[in-house]
């Protein structure tokens, strides 16, 4: 395993795009593009407290999120929760296994980051009703029924930091997600800048006081997304494919750099690394 100290925007584009590669060599459906993005989350996302996975499966994600933590905060802070059963419908298939305990922890040794994670073999659900510690980047990727969604937003949204990011995985695929993504996110004042990149829809919650700059872009996206998703649930296959293919221009949903990202989010709140405040990541583009 190679380590780093990584202190700017440049090495963490180079970081997300290692692991972003590497990740592809461990099961599950998060795209390089989308592991990138992740990785640029995890280490330019503002606010104190812990990286939150709700949805593990065999470790893609939970390995990319321990990773960027070790080379850029130089301590991993991540806790994830699975019970690893593809309990719910929209859950990948085990393949007949009663469980990717084993596939999980084999990946996690095998990118060295087992020992880093604070991992709960337990629902999400189960994990919320202790739950005390202020989260700054909670990563949703768990069941993905609309219930289920709605469930981890409302027990684990409470706790995100002021400045802290939240971040949904297959907002483009899954109904259930863009609705509880527009639902909840876009059109609530409590959140501020959003958007998405490849299908992980993300938005920064608003520090108090600030001004909210980015509600009509919000509530274009909510519109966008909404229309996609009644169309995703009409159950017909002609008109879904046709929308797929007009979704993808009518959201950008474009690769993002750690730079363009940076220039996004509300500068109020510094970035701390190991090796010092991310240098030049408050210059707005
Ligand atoms: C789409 S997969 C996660 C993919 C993973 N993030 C990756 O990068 O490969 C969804 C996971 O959510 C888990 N899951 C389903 N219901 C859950 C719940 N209520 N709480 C926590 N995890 C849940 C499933 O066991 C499954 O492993």
């Amino acid at each position: 395993m190679m380590t780093t100290t990584v202190t700017n925007q440049d090495e963490v584009d180079s970081l997300a795009e290692r692991l972003a590669t590497e990740s592809q060599g461990y099961a599950g459906h998060l795209t390089e593009r989308e592991g990138a993005f992740l990785a640029v989350l995890a280490a330019h996302g503002p606010g104190e407290g812990v990286v939150l996975e709700i949805g593990s499966f065999k470790g893609r994600s939970t390995i990319i999120l321990a990773r960027v933590e070790q080379e850029t905060k130089g301590r991993s802070n991540v806790v994830a929760v699975d019970p690893l059963t593809s309990p719910s419908v929209t859950d990948p298939s085990l393949d007949g296994a009663a469980s990717c305990r084993d596939v999980f922890f084999g990946n996690l040794e095998r990118a060295g980051v087992r020992e880093s994670i604070e991992f709960h073999e337990c629902t999400a659900h189960k994990l919320s009703l202790d739950w005390v510690r202020s989260i700054r980047l909670l990563w949703i990727d768990g069941d993905h029924t609309y219930d289920g969604v709605t469930s981890d937003f409302v027990d684990f949204s409470p706790h995100l930091a002021p400045g802290g990011i939240i971040a949904f995985h297959d907002v483009m695929h899954c109904a259930g997600v863009t609705r509880v993504f527009a639902e909840r996110v876009l059109r609530s004042g409590s959140f501020g800048v959003a958007g998405v990149v490849g299908s992980i829809g993300w938005a920064q919650l608003r520090v108090r006081g600030s001004v909210d700059a980015h509600a009509r872009d919000r509530f274009r996206l909510a519109d966008r997304l909404e229309h996609h998703a009644a169309v995703v649930e009409s159950g017909d296959s002609r008109r879904k494919k046709a929308f797929a293919k007009l979704l993808r221009w009518r959201v950008p949903h474009d690769a993002m750099t750690a730079q363009e990202f940076v220039s996004k989010i509300d500068p109020g709140i510094p970035v701390q690394f190991a090796g010092g405040v991310a240098s030049g990541s408050r210059t707005r583009s």
